[in-house]
């Protein structure tokens, strides 16, 4: 019987630099969909699964990602004074939110380092990792069925989608093998952004883990891949071709997410999640309606 899972971790390092200069000063993470920063609605995410430590690794701009999740005095009075509760409430939120530890990566060094530096934070139990800037849409779930998934094999569970074939450079990749459990999968084989005359499938890892602890001890002895830097697929195809606490499980989600760290994504995620407000949805429509029909 595996531990419980409470920890979530949010790597929020990276440089960024897919969106330079908007993150030159400001970490990608902070970037707004609609009126949140795109980490906020990652925390809420995990907060939804029940993971209520949460530890995010930070790098150089690490002050506005702690900030946010923190209280403002001053801005909470103003607001008091003028008794608009309506902002109150969204302002105090972020802060009530999860129970928020930090620690730096110091130099990116790719996420399987951003993830090593959760170690002391998180000892010997089981945890979720949640990319900072891969957005899942609130209506579809992904961390559920990968935490049910690793509760009945007790062993690590990685995110999988399908992408077109042309774009499977742009992602990690699996070959996998049918368990007779839908759409959970066992994970055979990983590679890192593969050239798409290379890659084993179409089926690509997006930023939802939940790894067993005996990655810490795998990503110790990682050495930097890809792009000189350490990977976590590295560390994940070593944890299934040695079968290591488990091995490594898939689950093929089927829903919308958004990675906000591409430019393209970023503005599907704004338009999508603007559409379904009630404030913004309507005009919005509207608008979208009018402007195709003058770009015809
Ligand atoms: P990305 O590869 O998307 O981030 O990492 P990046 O390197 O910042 O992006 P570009 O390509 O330069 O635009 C996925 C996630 O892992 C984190 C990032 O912050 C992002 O949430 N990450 C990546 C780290 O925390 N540390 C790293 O060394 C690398």
């Amino acid at each position: 019987m595996s531990k419980r899972l409470t920890k979530a971790v949010i790597p929020a390092a990276g440089l960024g630099t897919r969106f330079l200069p908007a993150t030159k000063a400001m970490p990608k993470e902070m970037l707004p969909v609609v009126d949140k920063p795109a980490i906020q609605y990652v925390v809420e995410e995990a907060v939804r699964n029940d993971l209520t430590d949460v530890l995010m690794i930070t790098g150089r701009n690490k002050n506005a990602l702690e900030n946010h999740f923190d209280n403002v005095p001053e801005l909470e009075s103003a607001l008091e004074e003028k008794g608009d509760q309506t902002r109150l409430l969204t302002v105090t939120k972020s802060a009530d939110l999860a129970d928020m530890h930090y620690v730096r990566q110091g130099a990116p060094r790719g996420l399987g380092h951003a993830v090593l530096r959760s170690r002391m934070h998180v000892g010997d139990n089981p945890f979720a990792v949640l990319l900072g800037d891969d957005l899942v849409d609130e209506r579809d779930d992904v961390l559920g069925p990968m935490i049910a998934a690793h509760a009945k094999h007790g062993a690590t569970v990685i995110a999988l989608m399908e992408v077109p074939s042309d774009l499977t450079d742009h992602y990690g990749i699996a070959t996998v093998e049918d368990i007779g459990e839908g759409d959970i999968v066992r994970i055979v084989d990983l590679v890192e952004k593969p050239n798409p005359e290379d890659a084993p499938s179409n089926l690509a890892v997006l930023g939802r883990y939940v790894l067993e602890p005996a990655i810490y001890d795998i990503l110790e002895t990682t050495e930097p891949g890809k792009g000189n830097e350490i990977q976590l697929t590295d560390a994940l195809r070593r944890m299934a071709h040695e079968n290591i606490a488990g091995g490594v499980y898939g689950f093929i989600f089927r829903g919308r997410r958004y990675d906000t760290g591409d430019k393209l994504d970023y503005i599907k995620a704004i338009v999508r999640l603007a559409l379904q407000r009630e404030d913004l949805g309507p005009m919005l429509e509207q608008w979208l309606d009018v402007e195709s029909h003058r770009r015809k």
